[in-house]
């Protein structure tokens, strides 16, 4: 997108009308979703809405049974999270994926590893890495790197899986309710940290059950309700209770297809 007319660019990342069932579960009901680069996008809906399944169709873990997922424009086929990842998105799941025996910096350069002759894994080198992108993300909680994250505290692990997908995205970042399980000031971190990978220009999409949260860091909020988008708001135009309205169906203001 270079045209200087062009007024609105294609999203980072989007669905069309993306259906998902398992078994009698029809969990998502031709949903479409849009992330724009330097936007943080906040998706909402009631716990079973499908939001973790729209996140997981949207980064290779599940594949639609119809319907696109489109970067910048673009129909791709993602047949595994390693896709996502080659196109720059990344994923902090709501059912965290860290291999528990294994330490931080381990963690984070999953199928990523630092290697010295060839074979060996150069654990000092994914340590120091590791260290200072942390301290630059402003993750400053995990103190010993060699410990397996099995020993830390649920919200000490999200911290390392954001960490992690904020280190690696090139493109988009997906957060499944990356401060459900965090304290006061690491959530007001991770908030932090989501500004400033926004500033980095990337799409940021931020699940969350938390309203004034949401309404805090979001430029845009999509709002699903029984596997569909039902309403979808600037965060400046809207308020708690309207959003409550949409996600409990009340309110919509999205056109049918
Ligand atoms: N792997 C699966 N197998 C069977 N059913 C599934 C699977 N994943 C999700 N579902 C079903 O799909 C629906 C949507 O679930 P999903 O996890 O996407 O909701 P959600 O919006 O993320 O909810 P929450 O806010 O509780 O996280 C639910 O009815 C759920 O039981
Ligand atoms: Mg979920």
């Amino acid at each position: 997108m270079t045209s200087s007319d062009d007024r609105s660019p294609a999203p980072a990342l989007a669905a069309r009308s993306v259906e998902k069932q398992f078994g009698q579960v029809r969990a998502l009901r031709g949903v479409s979703f849009e992330a724009m680069a330097g936007e943080v996008t906040a998706l909402i809906g009631d716990n079973g809405a499908g939001k973790s399944t729209l996140v997981k169709c949207l980064s290779g873990v599940h594949r639609p049974d119809s319907g696109t997922i489109e970067v910048d424009g673009q129909p791709v086929h993602m047949t595994s999270p390693t896709d996502a990842e080659r196109m720059g998105i990344e994923t902090v799941y709501q059912d965290l994926a860290l291999a528990p025996d294994l330490d931080a910096a381990s963690n984070v350069f999953l199928g990523r590893e630092i290697r010295k002759f060839r074979f060996l894994h150069d654990q000092p080198a994914m340590r120091r890495q590791t260290a200072k992108s942390f301290a630059d993300l402003g993750v400053g909680m995990v103190q010993d790197l060699r410990v397996p994250v099995a020993s830390f505290s649920g919200g000490q692990r999200q911290s390392v899986a954001i960490a992690r997908a904020a280190m690696w995205a090139q493109h988009v970042i997906l957060l499944d309710e990356p401060t459900a399980a965090l304290g006061v000031i690491q959530t007001a971190k991770v908030l932090d940290l989501i500004r400033r990978v926004r500033e980095r220009g990337l799409a940021v999409v931020f699940i969350s059950h938390n309203l004034p949260q949401v309404l805090e860091v979001a430029d845009r909020v999509e709002v699903m309700r029984l596997g569909a988008r039902v309403a979808r708001f600037k965060s400046g135009e809207t308020d708690v209770e309207q959003l409550i309205a949409a996600i409990s169906g009340a309110y919509t203001n999205e056109v049918a297809a």
